[in-house]
């Protein structure tokens, strides 16, 4: 997809060339800037009862009179933010996505003070209509045609439009990769599947990749990451990638993603209904491979290390058993009570395994609690940290990108739950606070250096007739690693 910014301004649309010209309306600012034909037309729309101001309503006029594109969509916004942006043109887009135009030109909502995020909201909202997922469904109906975007603004910060634009659309390309692995089925994306994504990655963008396999996992004493995967015939994989764009020897920051690549729960196992969607388990995962695709794009100037312990939890004769104590590769041993909370269990030998290089931060992202999809729903990824400057990195970054995320408590009260009479501590706290006990357990596992843990159980997907992954959060992961960059 091409994405550019036009210099122009309302008296020049109706010239412009293109195939759909989508004119954004503001439904807090009813009075707009508008010239003929298209304030005739719009005039007349809202006459009849065609269109009414209200936020996500959308009409679509075909060969209107007087204007060079055959096509016009009005889609009005409720006000001029970028979320708000991103809403209508999803709108435009449903209408849009089934045409036949090739190259949309779009207008920003009238009084609307450009931001990067209103570029990820374009770029998002035309991405997410126009991907498709194929994999193991080959007569999926084509792809829209939709495959140039122009975005008409003033003249003045058209630089720095295009500039955002360009990011925003190599940060969806992650997007696209995260969406696209998350939604691959559990027998098209195994251990193995990960790690030869990664490898292939790497060498088509430049990034340097090792994998290790249970043998070496073994030698290095991750045994909580091999508790899980025992039960499991598919073989383990530890995946390293680094993208070396900062000085030799600078700290760097480091991603961790949870690659369950599916969560029956193990012994303790889960209720049949749904339990398809525990393919998602490995979004975390997933979305390093995404969010290190973004920076081989974006090239900024830091070092990034991204970790993905992969393996699936199954039962079987040979699976941790509830009551199981396994020692982790920091040492700390601990009480597997429940099976399926195994999550946390990969996590903690890989944020220990981080250690190693002396990280300026640890991100680690996972679907890893159903309690935090109770608390926060949704629309917020969950965030947990210990950090405030970290939180508020972390915080903006998911603000900049549409992709936000929440910030949760983190108290020592909660550390209470993980005790355990035959461990330094159990694996699981209890239903009470589900998602923040989990993330006291990570917490043990990361006292050498600044960490926060987005908890993605609620963001990474989307349940129902539009089942599928979201490609969260790999743009709030992008963004927050270009803040850092030198
Ligand atoms: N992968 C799940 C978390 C999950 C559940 C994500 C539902 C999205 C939707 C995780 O491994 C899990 O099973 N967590 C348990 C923890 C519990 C046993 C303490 C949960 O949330 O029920
Ligand atoms: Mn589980
Ligand atoms: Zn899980």
């Amino acid at each position: 997809m091409d994405f550019r910014a036009l210099s122009s301004s309302p008296a020049l649309w109706a010239e412009t060339p293109c195939d759909a010209l989508v004119v954004v309306l503001n439904a807090a600012q009813p009075a707009q800037d508008l010239a003929e034909p298209v304030a005739g037309l719009l005039a007349d729309a809202l006459k009849t009862g065609d269109l009414a101001l209200k936020a996500g309503r959308s009409l679509y006029l075909h060969r209107p009179a007087g204007l060079r594109a055959p096509r016009l969509v009005f889609t009005v916004a409720a006000d001029g933010s970028a979320k708000a942006y991103r809403t209508a043109l999803s709108a435009a887009m449903q209408v849009l996505k089934s045409g036949a135009a090739r190259h949309l030109a779009v207008t920003l909502a009238p009084q609307a003070t450009w931001s990067p995020a209103h570029a990820h909201a374009l770029v998002g909202a035309v991405e997410e209509a126009t991907y498709v997922y194929r994999h193991t469904k080959p007569s999926a109906p084509p792809a829209p045609v939709v495959s140039k975007v122009s975005l008409l603004v003033g003249k003045e910060g058209l630089k720095a439009v295009q500039h955002d634009l360009a990011q925003a659309r190599a940060i969806a390309l992650g997007v696209a990769v995260a969406r696209e692995w998350a939604n691959r089925p559990g027998n098209h994306c195994t251990p193995t599947h990960l790690a030869d994504e990664a490898r292939r990655l790497g060498k088509a963008h430049g990034l340097k990749v090792d994998v290790l396999d249970r043998k070496a996992v073994e030698k290095l004493g991750m045994g909580a990451f091999l508790a899980v995967a025992q039960g499991s015939e598919q073989p383990l994989r530890f995946i390293v990638m680094r993208y070396d764009g900062g000085r030799r020897g600078e700290a760097p920051h480091v991603l961790v993603g949870k690659g369950i690549t599916f969560d029956t729960g193990g012994i303790s196992i889960k209720p049949a209904a749904k339990m398809d969607e525990m393919k998602f388990d490995m979004s975390g995962a997933a979305s390093v491979l995404g969010t290190m695709r973004a920076l081989a794009e974006l090239k900024p100037r830091l070092n990034v290390i991204g970790l993905i312990p992969a393996c699936e939890n199954m039962p079987d004769g040979r699976s941790v058993k509830p009551g199981d104590v396994v020692t982790s590769l920091s040492g700390q041993t601990i009480e597997i009570l429940n099976t399926d909370a195994e999550g946390r269990l990969i996590l903690c030998d890989a944020l220990t395994y981080a250690e190693r290089f002396k990280p300026a931060s640890v991100v680690d992202v996972a679907t890893l609690t159903g309690a935090c999809v109770i608390a926060l729903g949704h629309h917020h990824s969950g965030l947990f940290t210990a950090d405030d400057a970290l939180a508020e990195a972390l915080q903006t970054a998911g603000r900049e990108a549409l992709d936000t995320c929440w910030r949760m408590p983190l108290d020592e009260e909660y550390d209470e739950a993980l005790k355990s009479n035959f461990a330094d501590m159990g694996n699981v706290g209890g239903r009470a606070g589900g998602a923040i006990t989990a993330a006291m357990f990570l917490r043990r596992f990361t006292s050498k250096y600044r960490w926060a843990h987005l908890d993605i159980a609620g963001t990474a997907w989307k349940s129902g007739p539009a089942k599928g992954a979201t490609g969260r959060p790999v743009a709030l992961l992008a963004r927050y690693l270009l803040s850092q960059a030198r």
